[in-house]
């Protein structure tokens, strides 16, 4: 069974290691034993991954998504393998800062979040450690996963256009690239270079293209914007509804979200608009490593390996109607009428590694 504890900001900030280590014990009180019992959450002193009553044990998931799909996935981990599943869910930031302040103590099995360039910040504290498994290796295409196993790509998005047909005819649009030309003067919409997920695009771009010709169309395209970049990939797409800008740069569930939604305003933004995918596709993923300190390692692997097995993809991606990375799995209704796209085939860790230079370049060229 799953237990959720959720943390916000200045509450963990506040808290010292032992309390949080408590919080974790103490907040799955209630949970039912799973698999004959477990033990205690910590104990990294090398004793066995089961606890004192020879339960499968437990796994520990530091996880920086939460969705409503989320707790039957870890509820179906558990009746599967007998291993619980305790989780703390936080921002991304405090997750991480608290893995490093529970340092050597710290119960943290898995780090999980979402966007290449996340998971690399806990890749260069060295917080994750490699992990091979001939499964998820098998499962998991090579350019969604880090080259040497220290995370795992579990579910795919992929950034998009979208567009007004009112103001855009389908065979004006190509590529990320063309995005630059001077037909787009003042009709392009995206949020603050802020966001990881344009940091991402940028550094994939670096990658792609090299930093020279990113820079210069990181600079043709800003002075394409409509106007100064504002809010999140939501308010763009209801901008595009609008006519304040043609077309705008989105993950692709936030304009799934609405396709499905039942709210009336939404579909009122939805009904106006249309989803164009750029070929190749830029793609990111939503991912998971074992952190160094893990005290149940061999749990952490069963767990990434049940994420990436059919019924985990399923669940994992219908979550946030994400893609799922491994092949065969049946796709969301939406994301079927979408169509097929050609998903870029660069290593997603392209994106940590060029983020530095990807801010540069966007604080340059007067990106917002
Ligand atoms: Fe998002």
């Amino acid at each position: 069974m799953t237990c959720v504890s959720r943390i916000f900001g200045s509450v963990a900030q506040n808290l010292t290691t032992a309390m949080l280590f408590l919080a974790l014990l103490t907040g799955c009180g209630d949970a039912p034993q799973a698999g004959g019992g477990s033990g205690p959450e910590g104990g990294s002193e090398g004793g066995p991954e089961g606890g004192p009553e020879g339960g499968a044990g437990v796994v520990n998931v530091y996880s920086a998504r939460h969705y409503n799909t989320d707790n039957q996935l870890y509820a179906d981990f558990t009746a599967q393998s007998g291993v619980k599943v305790n989780v703390i869910e936080g921002k991304d930031s405090e997750l991480l800062e608290r893995i490093k302040s529970e340092g050597d103590r710290s119960p943290a099995d898995i780090f999980l979040t979402v966007d290449a360039g996340r998971l690399w910040r806990a890749e260069k504290d060295g917080l994750f450690k490699p992990v091979q498994s001939k499964r998820l290796e098998a499962e998991i295409p090579a350019n969604l996963r880090h080259p040497e196993g220290l995370w795992f790509g579990l579910s795919k998005r992929a950034r998009i256009f979208v567009y007004n047909p009112e103001q855009v005819q389908v065979q004006e649009l190509s590529t990320y690239e063309d995005l630059a030309s001077p037909k787009w003067k003042g009709r392009i919409c995206v949020r603050s270079s802020n966001s990881i997920y344009n940091q991402s695009l940028v550094a994939w771009m670096i990658e792609k293209n090299g930093a020279e010709k990113t820079e210069a169309w990181a600079k043709a395209l800003v002075d394409n914007f409509a106007r100064q970049p504002e809010g999140g990939d939501v308010p763009q797409i209801q901008a595009v509804a609008e006519g304040s800008c043609a077309l705008a740069i989105v993950n692709h569930y936030y304009f799934a979200r609405l396709l499905k939604s039942k709210d009336p305003k939404d579909q009122a933004i939805s009904s106006k608009v249309s989803a164009y995918f750029p070929q190749p596709t830029h793609v990111n993923i939503g991912g998971a490593g074992v952190l160094v300190k893990a005290p149940h390692p061999e749990n952490s692997v069963k767990f990434l390996e049940f994420l990436a097995s059919p019924t985990g993809q399923a669940f994992f991606a219908e979550g946030n109607t994400e893609y799922p990375v491994v092949k065969g799995i049946p796709l969301d209704p939406v994301l079927e009428k979408f169509g097929k796209f050609d998903a870029s085939p660069v290593n997603v860790s392209a994106y940590g590694q060029n983020n530095a230079q990807a801010i540069e370049i966007m604080n340059r060229v007067g990106w917002k």
